[in-house]
């Protein structure tokens, strides 16, 4: 069949995505890059908020009105959302044909191929799709293709799932349990990438710093980042890290691996200690600010960024101006809010009551304003010095081009300074609170050889 993936959600739901590819090219079946040329449509879902369910659903309305215009089209939920009685609610409602949890993608093509016998048999046209909903153990030794020639950014997961419970999160029952990915299988793919001419490699995880923490053979995260970074990919990054974890032995390989990005994403989700209990963080405040204190320390030029959670059920405006002043106090370069979003199944939607849609979101505007002050603050502190960019695209506007600094900074040149993508020294002469704009001095040895598409 003529297949199209559809992503939502995280950088996890993206690399599954070129899985779900690889799975399918080896069945047999042809990638389309237009949704309208595909006879299979397969949704990768996200759920970890009610608005991307929202997508989702709106998606599958417009997909049954073409259905029922005669359009022939095979449907495939899967990803998050899939794995939940929410989703596969959805997916009867809306005749979806197959549902494939995030931890079943192996058994995509020959649930496909269920999915035409039921067809094909008369008798047997029971209603409702083809459900693979168990873990699969053999997803975590899978092995994703090279990413083509020219792709600068590789997505390498390193660790499935996630053992903690916070009490607002749906994850733990998407994905099921931790497992840490053989150290073969990431290496392999990280060379690979290697070979293939790829400038940046993420290694992506729930929470990557519980890596190897359930299998005394494997080794911890921070002996990994320093495996990976010694592989000789120009840049290194990697997400989420969970503070829990976050240990000395992480900032250090950090500080002693030169390719490894200066960047470190840390949700704390609330400064209020009282919150944080609720929603079952292991850590508190104080802790957070302690390795924050020794990273800062020990990494210098580093740039911060975290995830919050505005208006989670019973936050005072005391709890609020906790969260307030922890951004004084670390004063995060970059981060992302999210007004809470109750979630059924999830402890916090049984137990507590949600607060007023309109408490949350002034209390979003407020923190988004103080965010906004400190991000300026920082990057003004680049004005005038030198960067390195990975070029990646032209910005929207078409005058630029756009790219990541070391820090994860987003960088915009002028575009008639860039003959090609790859990495850059750029010299930064201008800094809103959520660019940097500078002038190419040169272009590193061993860019890539690219022509930007106009
Ligand atoms: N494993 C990662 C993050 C996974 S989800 C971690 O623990 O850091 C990404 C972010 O979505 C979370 O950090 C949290 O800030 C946000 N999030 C998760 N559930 C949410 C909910 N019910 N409502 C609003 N935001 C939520
Ligand atoms: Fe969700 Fe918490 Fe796990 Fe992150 S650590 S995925 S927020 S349960
Ligand atoms: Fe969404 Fe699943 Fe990622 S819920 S954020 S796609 S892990």
């Amino acid at each position: 069949m003529r297949a199209h993936v559809i992503t939502y959600g995280c950088q996890m739901n993206e690399y599954d995505t070129l899985t779900i590819h690889s799975e399918l090219v080896a069945g047999g079946h042809e990638i389309v890059d237009a949704p309208q040329d595909a006879e299979l449509i397969l949704l990768n879902t996200c759920a970890v908020r009610g608005k991307p369910v929202e997508k989702v659903v709106s998606l599958l309305g417009d997909l049954r009105k073409e259905r029922r215009r005669g359009r022939d089209l095979t449907l495939a939920l899967m990803g998050c959302l899939a794995q939940l009685d929410e989703g596969q609610a959805i997916a009867r409602k809306f005749d979806v044909d197959l549902v494939i949890g995030p931890g079943a993608i192996t058994d995509l093509v020959p649930a496909l191929d269920a999915v035409e016998r039921r067809r094909s048999d008369a008798h047997a046209s029971a209603p409702g799709g083809v459900e693979r909903l168990h873990f699969r153990d053999d997803l975590v030794d899978h092995i994703t293709p090279p990413p083509p020639a020219g792709t600068q950014t590789g997505f390498l997961t390193i660790m499935r799932g996630c053992d903690h419970h916070c009490t607002y999160c749906i994850v733990p029952t998407t994905r099921g349990p931790e497992v840490s990915r053989p150290l073969e299988a990431i290496m392999h793919e990280a060379r690979a990438m290697h070979d293939s001419g790829v400038q940046e490699v993420v290694l992506l995880g729930q929470n990557v710093n519980s890596y190897g923490l359930h299998d005394p053979t494997l080794p911890s995260f921070a002996e990994l980042l320093r495996l990976v970074a010694r592989v000789g990919i120009p840049r290194v990054k990697f997400t989420t890290s969970h503070p829990m974890n976050f240990t000395s032995d992480v900032i250090d390989a950090i500080a002693g691996e030169p390719n490894v990005c200066t960047y470190i994403h840390l949700p704390v989700q609330s400064g209020s200690d009282r919150v944080l209990r609720r929603m079952a963080r292991e850590y508190r405040r104080e802790r957070y600010l302690e390795i924050v204190r020794e990273i800062r320390a020990k990494v210098p030029d580093v740039v911060l960024s975290t995830d919050i959670i505005v208006g989670f059920p019973g936050e005072t405006e005391d709890d609020f101006q906790r969260t307030v002043d922890l951004f004084d106090e670390v004063r995060f370069e970059h981060a992302y809010m999210f007004i809470y979003s109750a979630r059924p199944g999830t402890p916090a939607h049984t137990h507590f009551d949600d607060m007023p849609r309109e408490v949350k979101t002034e209390r979003l505007g407020r923190l988004i304003e103080r965010q906004k002050h400190w991000a300026l603050e920082a990057n003004r502190r680049w004005i005038g010095r030198e960067v390195r960019v990975l070029v990646k695209e032209r910005a929207k506007d078409g005058h630029y081009v756009a790219g990541h600094s070391d820090q994860n900074h987003t960088v915009l040149v002028p575009a008639d300074q860039v003959r090609r993508l790859g990495l850059h020294r750029v010299r930064v002469d201008h800094a809103t609170p959520h660019t940097l704009y500078g002038g190419v001095l040169g272009e590193r040895e061993g860019a890539v050889e690219l022509r930007l598409a106009s």
